[in-house]
């Protein structure tokens, strides 16, 4: 199976920035790489990052994703964008249930399961996060956390669910600097495996990826690891070296 190597960009950059970035990326790309790659950018910036894209055949690798998706599929949702927005813009991917949108929107397993099948019957991938908060890990209740995540996602799709890709995030990793050591992260990931095994006999074709303070440093002892199949880059991918150094430890 081919590692997927993901950025999420979060709320940051601009029109300039992207296009740097971008630039950045292209220069040092290999045109046939070795793992898959996306980046998943703010909504606004999905037509002008899709244009440079197409100007550019170094980023032609580079699948282009968003960070959120709505549940409904059209009508009365002020703020919202549907899945089939997404689709009109090529989107590849699409991040549900972010540990950020869970903590300050409020968003549910249940929803977080109904985003990805909105994502899934639009033909895009959703990225399907899960993770524990630290005092969860320092309760002992890790394992228990991030298999009632995935369990609404498995719920809600049924045979589906082989089409998913799900991130492994700890929250007390992301943006902190703090890593899952590589046996930490490992265990987790052969947890969610068995639990996707269990699900489908296509679980092979579901990758999982680490998340949480991935960098240039540590991600070749992560995606060393037998069930780590990429990884999900916040910080790390607005820093064309640090990304494509990712990509590279990926091949
Ligand atoms: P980080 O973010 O790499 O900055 O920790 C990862 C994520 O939140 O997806």
């Amino acid at each position: 199976m081919k590692k997927l190597i993901a950025g999420n960009w979060k709320m940051n950059g601009s029109l300039a920035a992207n296009e740097a970035l971008l630039a950045a990326l292209a220069q040092g790309m290999d045109a046939a790489p070795a793992c898959d790659m996306a980046v998943c950018v703010p909504a606004p910036y999905l037509a002008s990052v899709q244009a440079q894209k197409a100007g550019n055949p170094n980023l032609a690798a580079l699948a282009v994703g968003a960070q959120d998706v709505s549940a409904h599929a059209v009508g009365a949702f002020t703020g919202e964008v549907s899945a089939a927005m997404l689709k009109e813009f090529d989107c590849r991917y699409v991040i549900v249930g972010h540990s950020e949108r869970r903590q300050y929107h409020h968003e549910s397993d249940a929803l977080v399961a109904d985003k990805a099948k909105a994502a899934l019957a639009a033909g895009i991938t959703p990225i399907v996060c899960v993770g524990e908060t630290l005092a969860e890990r320092e309760a002992g209740h890790t394992e228990e956390v991030v298999k009632r995540q995935l369990a609404a996602v498995i719920h809600a799709n049924g045979h589906c669910i082989s089409e998913i890709v799900v991130a492994y995030e700890p929250v007390w990793a992301i943006g902190t600097g703090k890593t899952a050591s590589p046996e930490e992260a490992q265990s987790v990931h052969a947890v969610l495996r068995a639990q996707l095994k269990a699900a489908t006999d296509q679980f092979a074709r579901v990758r999982i990826l680490y998340g949480g303070s991935m960098n240039a440093a540590n991600a070749a002892s992560l995606l060393v690891q037998p069930d780590i199949d990429g990884g999900l880059i916040g910080g790390a991918a607005l820093k064309a070296d640090d990304f494509l150094k990712i990509i590279a430890a990926a091949q």
